[in-house]
């Protein structure tokens, strides 16, 4: 048997919610947590992008550390301490997923999302009825140091109409909780195409692409890595979108097939994902060695022709 010495990785030992946690070197505190499967929110964080600590809502508190820290990203150390549901902890976790619930649409977000809006007490309307949506262009046009002031009686929200100008996927920031992975997706996480990045300084902070100009006139080259990423509905394939807006979204539906994409000799492994015997999106698995999770626009849109059946077949 021979060992592969460059895999053996020393062991690090820590405390997390009373139980010693031995992890391998290199992990992060989630990684400790999940190994003690102890369920951690995450927004920001995905397995196949660089840790940004843009959402901290997997924060966990550490001894001897002034503030609490984002689990996702910062490294296991021997002898360290972690809380991972103490009340500073999930204060803040309320409070981040409160501030997002009363700004955002998260009812894209997934189950997870909706668990942990019970499970932390989330009350967003408390900060008062949502403030009327912006007009289309309009927060794309707004400049850092001329924020609105708030009137006071509404909750600031993102809320404006879905970008429809291209032939493959929406837009639709409203969705858009500024967790920054489609802008690493389509930079050097990924694509290396740099054609979305984040605009505007506060609350007008939002991706967009050069100069804001529509899909087409920009970077893009449509290989769909941000939909692939985007934790909440904000970034779509246009067949997902339609079939939501004309109320046939049906995940109960759905079932996933691993297969080859046969469009190159890259051998990309595709997940189609199909409801009542279509093609509604195409994904990969983050763990695949090629892909990472990334595709290109034939391995992720490239399925019409397989739908393309005489009538009544
Ligand atoms: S569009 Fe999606 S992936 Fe991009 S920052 Fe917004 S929520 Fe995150
Ligand atoms: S997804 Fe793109 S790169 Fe991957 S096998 Fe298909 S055509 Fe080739
Ligand atoms: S998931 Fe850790 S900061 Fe967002």
């Amino acid at each position: 048997m021979t060992v592969d010495l460059g895999t053996i990785r020393r062991l690090v030992e820590l405390t997390v919610d009373g139980e010693q946690v031995r992890v391998p070197e290199g992990s992060t505190i989630l990684d400790a947590c999940r190994a003690q499967d102890i369920e951690t929110p995450t927004l920001c964080y995905a397995p196949n992008l660089t840790p940004v600590n843009a959402c901290r809502v997997c924060v966990v508190e550490l001894e001897g550390a002034r503030t609490l820290v984002p689990s996702c990203a910062r490294p296991v150390e021997d002898g360290m301490v972690v809380h991972t549901d103490s009340e500073r902890v999930r204060h803040s976790r309320k409070m981040v997923l409160e501030l997002l619930d009363s700004s955002v649409d998260l009812s894209q977000s997934g189950e997870d999302v909706d668990r942990w809006k019970d499970q932390y007490g989330v009350d967003a309307g408390r900060y008062g009825p949502p403030a009327a949506p912006a007009a289309a262009g309009e927060r794309d046009a707004r400049h850092a140091g001329h924020h609105e002031i708030p009137d006071g009686s509404t909750a600031a929200t993102v809320a404006q109409p879905v970008k429809e100008d291209n032939d493959l996927y929406v837009r639709d920031y409203g969705r858009c909780i500024m967790c920054y992975k489609c802008v690493e997706a389509c930079g050097t996480d990924a694509q290396n195409t740099f054609a979305i990045a984040v605009a505007g300084r506060g609350f007008d902070t939002r991706i967009t692409t050069e100069f804001a100009v529509e899909l087409p006139d920009s970077a893009c080259v449509y290989c769909g890595n941000c939909i692939g990423v985007c934790p909440t509905g904000a970034l779509k394939s246009v067949s997902e979108h339609e079939l939501r807006e004309a109320g046939q979204w049906d995940p109960d539906d759905e079932t996933v097939t691993t297969t080859i994409c046969s469009f190159c000799g890259v051998g990309c492994n595709l997940e189609l994902h199909v409801q009542h015997n279509q093609i509604v999106n195409v994904t990969s698995p983050t763990d695949h060695s090629v892909t990472h999770g990334h595709l290109c626009i034939k391995g992720r849109f490239g399925f019409q022709h397989v739908q393309n059946l005489p009538e009544g077949s």
